[in-house]
């Protein structure tokens, strides 16, 4: 037996860490931030509100939240200077490198120290305003656009949509539908436990590195096509099958194939055993945004053709492969406008309240030891060196 033993991130030697904040059922599909079902956030709640909920334990009151959204419109700028950096990466740059080199960066540019509590917050606060304001920077020099700059007067949301596509020549008109929808797939995507980059964000911050490095992790454990970078392979698959005119039924099988490396993007998860709760609210959300956006996308017929013979088919119900978060959130992107190589860094955002959280609940635990996984050595046993000479 090979690799190592699984250790929880910077939780010790044990087999599965404890933590407050997110419960899952892999079994019965449930999802519930802070013991609110993700159901009842995504109805009635904001991607602020659920990300304070996340960070600090329970929902705000209404002052609370109201100074939460002045000090996230506050810090909504970015350093100058930072723009230096966006100018020289090459045009053609992923989206997701240049947000983990940048966030890695913001410590350099907010070297303020993170020993009270106050400026703690002050730090989680600055880190969800300028990941917007970096990620919308990101898309905008790589059109060779100029920056647009947050407004004073719009929510959290809108603030993201105006500085990703406001123009003079044709002003960004803000549709309200829009921003909900933007609300719900931030919230959809707020944490998951201990998924890929989460455990990167707490086996990074055990080591007691500064947050920012931390998350700069987490965004590049996200990255990865099997993790958060599968939302875009979804999209990348369905237009395959689109341009191609694949046989539905051809695509499924070849899904199956041991030898062939084709595996059904947004299809599977580690935990979840049945339907991804998450992905049942995304693909409401593409059958009542859709039409409410007057878009109609000839992806989502595919989708969810894929679904239906994906589930009636022997190998998935075996196996318990069902639609994962991923499978039709990139529908919902492309009616927002947003362009598939966006697709991930609009993950990160919404997974960022999770890392933060996450690396907080390691950070107030006075016991959080260095995450130092063991392994199972496999190698030669004891051997002697031979001269070169002699070999
Ligand atoms: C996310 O952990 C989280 O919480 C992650 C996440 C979050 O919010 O943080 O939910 C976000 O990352 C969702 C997952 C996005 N990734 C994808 O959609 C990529 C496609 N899915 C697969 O690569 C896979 O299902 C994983 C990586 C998601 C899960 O892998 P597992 O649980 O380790 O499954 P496995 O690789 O052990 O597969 C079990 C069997 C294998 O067949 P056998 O060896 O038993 O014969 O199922 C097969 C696999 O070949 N299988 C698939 C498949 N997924 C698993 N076969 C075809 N298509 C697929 N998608």
């Amino acid at each position: 037996q090979t690799g190592y033993i699984t250790m929880d991130p910077g939780f010790g030697n044990t087999g599965s860490c404890t933590s407050a904040i997110t419960f899952m059922d892999g079994e019965k599909g449930i999802l519930r931030y802070r013991g609110i079902p993700v159901e009842q956030l995504a109805e009635h709640s904001s991607f602020v509100e659920t990300s304070y909920l996340l960070i600090n334990g329970r929902l705000p009151n209404r002052q609370e939240l109201i100074r939460t959204s002045v000090q996230l419109n506050d810090d909504s700028l970015i350093h100058e200077d930072m723009q230096i950096f966006y100018q020289n990466f090459p045009r053609r740059a992923h989206p997701m490198g240049i947000l983990s080199a940048m966030l890695n960066a913001l410590k350099s540019f907010y070297p303020e120290l993170q020993d009270t509590e106050e400026e703690i917050n002050r730090t989680f606060l600055r880190l969800l305003s300028k990941i917007r304001t970096m990620a919308a920077m990101s898309y905008r020099i790589s059109r060779g656009h100029k920056v647009v700059y947050p407004r004073a007067d719009y929510s959290y949301c809108a603030n993201f949509l105006n500085m990703m596509f406001d123009s003079p020549v044709r002003p960004y008109e803000l549709d309200p539908d829009l921003v909900e929808a933007l609300n719900v797939f931030w919230i959809l995507h707020g944490d998951h436990e201990q998924n890929c980059s989460t455990a990167a964000v707490r086996v990074v911050g055990s080591g007691r590195v500064n947050l920012y490095a931390a998350i700069s992790a987490g965004i590049a454990a996200l990255w990865g096509p099997l993790h958060g970078g599968a939302n875009q392979a979804v999209i990348e698959m369905l237009t395959s099958i689109h341009e191609s005119g694949a046989d539905i039924n051809d695509v499924v099988r070849r899904a199956k194939d041991k030898d062939d490396p084709f595996r059904l993007m947004g299809f599977g998860h580690r935990v979840y055993k049945t339907y991804d709760p998450r992905a049942k609210i995304m693909k409401k959300m593409c059958d009542t945004v859709l039409p409410k956006l007057k878009v109609s996308d000839p992806l989502l017929e595919i989708a969810k053709r894929l679904e239906e013979v994906a589930l009636t088919d022997p190998y998935f119900i075996d196996k318990n492969l069902y639609p994962n978060v991923d499978f039709y959130s990139g529908i919902v992107l492309r009616a927002m406008g947003i362009p598939t190589e966006m697709f991930t860094v609009m993950f990160a955002i919404g997974r960022l309240p999770g890392w933060i959280s996450q690396w907080k609940e390691g950070a107030d635990d006075p016991n959080w030891k260095i995450s130092r996984p063991r392994q199972v050595y496999t190698g030669n046993t004891l051997t002697d060196y031979i001269p070169i000479d002699q070999r």
